[in-house]
Formats: structure tokens, C-alpha cells, sequence
């Protein structure tokens, strides 16, 4: 099989690499991938829109191409790859609402049945400041916008002040419905299904580090580093996780949007259960880096059921392993300007329980530089997760640029 994977950063790496090493695939290309995934021996094309992916794909006899990042999910590349009869997994454009939506999402949940913290929604500023006017703040108050923010949508306010400024600022830059949600206690995870569009196999769970520092008041950044598994998640928890994406993923085919991709739950666990945050229809950066080195079921031989709709019955083995992920950043990051151009030093990982992967990187002159914010993360995988956590930041050490930083306390 001829396999095409969309994207260029970590997570598509961690996809890639775990892809290319499934006896399944003859052929894999990375579209548009960067120079770090280059130089680890993957094949990179310069295609980053949905006209030329098809066209690489017509042109290569690809027949699956999957998909990373949620901006191509929401273009109309499955729609194009459809006419060729090239399968594309991902969600369709329609269903993807359940991401670009956070009121879709929030209809979804109430007609599944699926515990999600109570919500008023409120169509225009002075509908929503009389909302706030009337909240008492005993505990905070959640403001979000309702479509795609990257990470500036959503504001935990504990003031009446604060949450008066939530929604100036966040009607001013992504317009209205808001919604106003109550804020919940507990203890937020990530957990993942590959759906086929009527059955499912959870992959697992993994907890992210969206804060710059350990601050928990520090700037927000695409994520900092993650480790998998969520260790308080018990079998109980388990089996609600379980119920929760089969009674949303049979909601929405009652509705006739059946789902077939990667879903990613946004979860906190509180003292009453497990309530769904959000959900995303993609796979999470860099939740991928930390899961994906212990999934031991052929990750490419299960997409190929999940598209040709014969996920009945499998199951997704797990090592029992824990990981560890950490990201590197580039100085100034999530800020601007950042410290950019700089020569990297480091070594790729081949070891089975340590796993470099490339994102903000570019080469000049045959020398990787940085050019993003997140440059490059390693993943490492231990007994336990301290064993992990040890290992990675071992391996960091051997990683060089001007001005890199990293988190020292991912899976602490
Ligand atoms: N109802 C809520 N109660 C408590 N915290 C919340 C709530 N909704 C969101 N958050 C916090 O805000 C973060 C971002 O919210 P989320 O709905 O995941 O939006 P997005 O990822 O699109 O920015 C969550 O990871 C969580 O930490
Ligand atoms: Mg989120």
C-alpha cells in the first residue's frame, strides 16, 4: 500500500514513523514534512494544499492518505481524494463541526447523553454581560468562542471584571454565540478512538502541558510535553471513556454524520465522573508523540479497517510501558519575536524506547536550524514513568540550539 501522510510537525512525524513500520505499507511520503523527517530517512513532498496533495497522490498511485492537522480536515481534500477513490481518513468537513464548533459539539453531547458542564449561550455582548451579571462567582465562570481560536478561546474568569473583559475581548476577535460555562474541578486528560464510521477501537489515554512553565498563570503554547498513560485513570474510568465515544459516535450517526478518524476527548475527571471538555477531530500535538510509541497493533493495518468500515471486533494492544514526551522550544516562543535560524545539534533516536521527533525545523546550507516555536520533542518509554521521564530529559541533554527551552517537570 501507497500511503500519504498530511502534515508537517511532530505528531505527523510520530504518525509517520510508526506508519512506515507496518508490513502493510510499501510506500510512505510525508506531505509537506520538514527537513527534520528528511534527514530521518522519510520521504518529503512539497504539497500543502488539497489541490496538490491530489494531484501527488493521482500522479503516485497512493491509496490512503491520512490526515494530521484539522485545517485540512475542514478543506474539502476527502472530497477530492473521494472522486479517485482514494481513501482519506479523516472526518468529513461536516462532522469536523464537532471541533470548529463548540456549540455543535455542545448539542452533540446533550443529545447523547453525555455529561459536559452546563452551558447558557449568549448571541451578542449585552446578552451575555447580564449572563455574567448574574453569576455569583462562588466558583468561576467560563467564557468561550464558539468556532476554531488556537488556544485563545476560552478564559477561566474568577471575577466579575474578568469575565466582563472575556467577553469584550473574545466577541471583538471571534464575534458571538459565547457560551458561558460552568467551571469543573478535577483532573483533565486526553483520551483517543479511531472510529470507522460506526465502530471504534480506543487507542488510549495521555495528559498534556499546555502552560509555558509550571506556572500555572504562565502563557498558553501548543503544548510543552505530554505523558501517556493518564495513571489515575481506573478501570471505571475506563469503561466511561468507552461509553462516552460510543453514545456520541451514535448520536452523530443517528443525525447522518457518521464519523471515521482519529476523535480526541478533552476530559476532566471530577468527584461525580467523567465530563467531556471539548472534542477535537484530530489527533492531539503532542498527546501523538507520547501514545503512539506504545501502540503495538499495527497502526496502518487499523486505518485500513477504519476506511473500509470493518473495526467490529478489533482491538488496540498497548504496552504496558509508560512514556514520557518533551518538547523543545525555540527562545520567545509563545511570544514574539523568537530566536529563530539558529544550528541544532542532535542525534536521531532509533532505540525502540526513545524517539526523536522534528517539528519547527528547516535546513540551510545542510544544517537543521530552527524556524517555530516548537523545534523538535523526544519521547522515551520506562517501566515506570520516572524511568521515562529520566531517559528523556538524558536524551535531551544531547539536543543543542541557541536560545532552546524546555519544561524540566513533564510527568512529574
Ligand atoms: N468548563 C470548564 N471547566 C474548567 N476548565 C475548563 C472548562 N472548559 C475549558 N476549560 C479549560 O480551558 C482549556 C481550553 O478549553 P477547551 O474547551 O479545551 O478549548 P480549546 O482547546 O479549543 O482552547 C481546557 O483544557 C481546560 O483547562
Ligand atoms: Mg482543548
Amino acid at each position: 500500500m501507497k500511503l500519504v501522510v498530511v502534515g508537517k510537525g511532530g505528531r505527523e512525524h510520530a504518525l509517520a514513523q510508526k506508519l512506515k513500520s507496518s508490513p502493510l505499507v510499501t510506500d510512505l511520503w510525508v506531505a509537506p514534512g520538514n527537513p527534520g523527517m528528511q534527514q530521518a530517512g522519510f520521504s518529503c513532498v512539497n504539497c500543502e494544499s488539497a489541490e496538490a496533495i491530489e494531484k501527488f497522490c493521482i500522479d503516485n498511485g497512493v491509496s490512503l492518505v491520512v490526515v494530521g492537522p484539522e485545517a485540512l480536515i475542514l478543506s474539502d481534500l476527502k472530497l477530492r481524494l473521494q472522486k479517485h477513490g482514494i481513501a482519506c481518513f479523516a472526518p468529513s468537513m461536516e462532522v469536523a463541526q464537532l471541533e470548529s464548533s463548540k456549540l455543535f459539539c455542545k448539542g452533540v453531547l446533550k443529545d447523547a447523553g453525555v455529561r459536559t458542564a452546563a452551558c447558557q449561550v449568549s448571541y451578542s455582548e449585552d446578552q451575555a454581560l447580564l449572563a455574567v451579571g448574574k453569576h455569583d462567582f462562588k466558583s468561576p465562570l467560563v467564557v468561550k468562542a464558539d468556532g476554531l481560536a488556537q488556544g485563545k478561546g476560552v478564559w477561566v474568569c474568577n471575577t466579575w471584571d474578568m469575565a466582563e473583559e472575556a467577553v469584550r475581548t473574545l466577541g471583538r476577535h471571534f464575534g458571538f454565540p459565547l457560551l458561558l460555562e460552568e467551571c469543573l474541578i478535577g483532573k483533565e486528560l486526553s483520551a483517543f478512538a479511531l472510529c470507522d464510521g460506526e465502530d471504534f477501537v480506543i487507542l488510549g489515554t495521555a495528559c498534556d502541558y499546555k502552560r509555558v512553565s509550571s506556572d500555572p498563570f504562565s502563557a498558553n503554547t501548543g503544548g510543552m510535553g505530554a505523558y501517556s498513560p493518564c495513571d489515575f485513570v481506573n478501570e471505571a474510568d475506563e469503561a466511561e471513556i468507552r461509553s462516552i465515544f460510543s453514545k456520541t459516535l451514535k448520536t452523530l450517526r443517528d443525525k447522518r454524520l457518521p464519523y471515521q478518524g482519529f476523535l480526541f476527548a478533552g476530559l476532566m475527571k471530577t468527584n461525580e465522573g467523567i465530563y467531556v471538555l471539548e472534542y477535537n477531530v484530530r489527533m492531539g500535538d503532542p498527546e501523538t508523540q507520547a501514545l503512539l510509541p506504545r501502540l503495538k497493533t499495527d497502526l496502518a493495518g487499523l486505518i485500513m479497517k477504519a476506511v473500509t468500515h470493518q473495526l467490529k471486533n478489533e482491538v488496540c494492544e498497548l504496552a504496558s510501558e509508560s512514556s514520557v514526551h518533551v518538547v523543545a522550544t525555540s527562545e520567545g516562543y509563545p511570544g514574539s519575536p523568537m530566536k529563530l535560524g539558529n544550528p541544532i545539534t542532535a542525534k536521531v533516536l532509533s532505540a525502540p524506547d526513545r524517539h526523536l521527533y522534528f517539528a519547527g525545523v528547516s535546513r540551510i546550507n545542510d544544517q537543521l536550524v530552527n524556524v517555530g516555536g516548537r523545534v523538535l520533542g523526544i519521547t522515551a518509554l520506562g517501566s515506570t514513568r520516572e524511568e521515562a521521564r529520566e531517559k528523556v530529559y538524558q536524551e535531551m541533554q544531547a539536543v543543542n540550539f541557541d536560545g532552546m527551552y524546555l519544561r524540566q517537570d513533564i510527568g512529574l
